[in-house]
């Protein structure tokens, strides 16, 4: 019990960090102290200047250190219960280096802060340099959390879409008119990717032409995409005929697949890991039936290959897991598309990495398990021989010169 109660406090002593930081950024008073935090570090993290680095633990870090200590010893003294004095001494782990570091005695950075190339992506959970990154340097009202990512799932802040090029295929259908509304809303520049040249879409919107085969011609495009939202599809529905399938896997695996590899060969910058997105609509019938065979098989396969390459991956990869919802490719959906795309937003903001929205309770429960078993048993079995020591140069390099032509 009182180990529990002390992972209470330590937790309590998180959230105590994350709103002074999110005070630093909205409050007054401690606003300009805050800022002197920001204005210590580079874009790799390295100290810009030693005399302000100085001063924002001085001003910033020292406070707010002594402020979890302050509030966890005072839950302790008011509930009297001494497991809850274990977040009083976390927090003194931070208060100790923070006065250090204020007065010259202590140089090496905390490790959110450690300089240097990002080399992973945003973790889920726990605040590692490349989501801390992007509070500094893509969108400092966003990704507040300092060590558990658990209050900026709460508020919404754990992906910020303001500014961020974002583009989505399957443009001119239902969920991608919906997509590109939603988005545009949350302050994103979107590109309209789209095999249909009469299509209009909503003002502001840039609109790009392709077709099935010529993704590679999308390149130069891609270069400067933060999101790509991969979401065209096709139903053949009761159609068992050769080009029927052909057709289903050509449109609803294979050029998916194409189009991630080429979005995958544009993460060349180390910054690029923590910017760049893949967002990959699979659909529930990854894991349910649709009533359509060939939609199922060409989904389900696509699934599979989305949850191997997250094994590697340069950047988060979503995967929509989508119920049935209204458009030409399913007259019968029972959702709107403007409803599940405002659903989709919600949840990619909450860093869901599984994005599920559906009527059908089953496959909350399914698709969870059927995906952690799927990359674990994907994760004993296969290895990707060509990552090299240094992981960022060894998906670069492997992409860049396979399978995109
Ligand atoms: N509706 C549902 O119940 C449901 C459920 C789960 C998942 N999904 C998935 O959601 C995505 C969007 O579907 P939707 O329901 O919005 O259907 P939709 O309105 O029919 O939109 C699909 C779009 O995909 C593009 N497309 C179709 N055939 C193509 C081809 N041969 N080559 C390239 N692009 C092609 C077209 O967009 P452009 O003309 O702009 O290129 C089309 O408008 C699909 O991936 C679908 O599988 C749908």
């Amino acid at each position: 019990m009182q180990f529990i109660l002390g992972i209470i406090s330590i937790l309590l002593a998180e959230v105590v960090r994350d709103i002074y930081h999110i005070a630093g950024h909205y409050w007054q008073p401690i606003k300009q102290f805050h800022l002197l935090h920001h204005k210590a570090y580079r874009r790799d993290f390295s100290i810009a200047n030693l005399e302000t680095y100085k001063k924002s633990q001085l001003y910033n870090d020292v406070p707010e250190a002594l402020c979890m200590v302050g509030l966890t010893a005072a839950i302790a003294i008011l509930t009297q219960n001494p497991g809850m004095w274990l977040g009083c001494v976390y927090s003194f782990v931070f208060l100790v280096p923070a006065v250090l570091r204020s007065q010259g005695m202590l140089l090496a950075t905390d490790l959110s802060h450690k300089p240097g190339d990002l080399v992973e992506i945003p973790a889920l959970w726990r605040v590692n340099r490349t989501y801390h990154w992007r509070h500094h340097f893509d969108e400092t009202n966003a990704y507040f959390a300092g060590h558990f990512t658990s209050v900026d799932r709460v508020l919404g802040t754990s992906l910020s879409l303001k500014g961020k090029v974002v583009a989505v295929t399957g443009a001119s259908g239902a969920l991608g008119q919906g997509l590109i509304e939603e988005l545009s809303r949350q302050g994103a520049k979107v590109i309209a990717i789209t095999t249909n040249p009469a299509a209009v879409f909503r003002a502001g919107t840039t609109a790009l032409s392709w077709e099935l085969g010529a993704e590679a011609e999308l390149l130069p495009h891609l270069q400067g995409v933060d999101i790509l939202v991969i979401n065209h599809g096709v139903n053949v529905h009761g159609d068992r005929s050769p080009a029927a399938v052909y057709q289903s896997y050509e449109v609803n695996t294979f050029s998916t697949l194409r189009l991630t590899e080429l979005f995958l060969s544009t993460i060349t910058k180390s910054n690029d890991r923590a910017t760049k997105e893949l967002w990959i609509n699979t659909s529930e019938a990854e894991v349910n039936p649709a009533f359509s065979p060939l939609y199922e098989l060409s989904k389900r396969t696509l699934g599979d290959l989305v949850t191997l390459q997250r094994l590697d991956a340069a950047c988060i990869i979503r995967k929509l897991v989508l119920g049935p919802f209204k458009s030409q490719l399913n007259p019968y959906g029972v959702m709107s598309a403007p409803w599940v795309a405002r659903a989709i937003i919600f949840l990619a903001k909450r860093d869901f990495r599984d994005i599920i929205v559906t009527i059908n309770p089953i496959t909350y429960l399914l698709f969870p398990m059927k995906e952690l078993f799927q990359s674990v048993y994907f994760r004993l079995f296969t290895k990707n021989a060509k990552i090299s020591a240094n992981p960022m140069s060894g998906n670069i390099v492997e992409r860049s010169t396979s399978k995109v032509n």
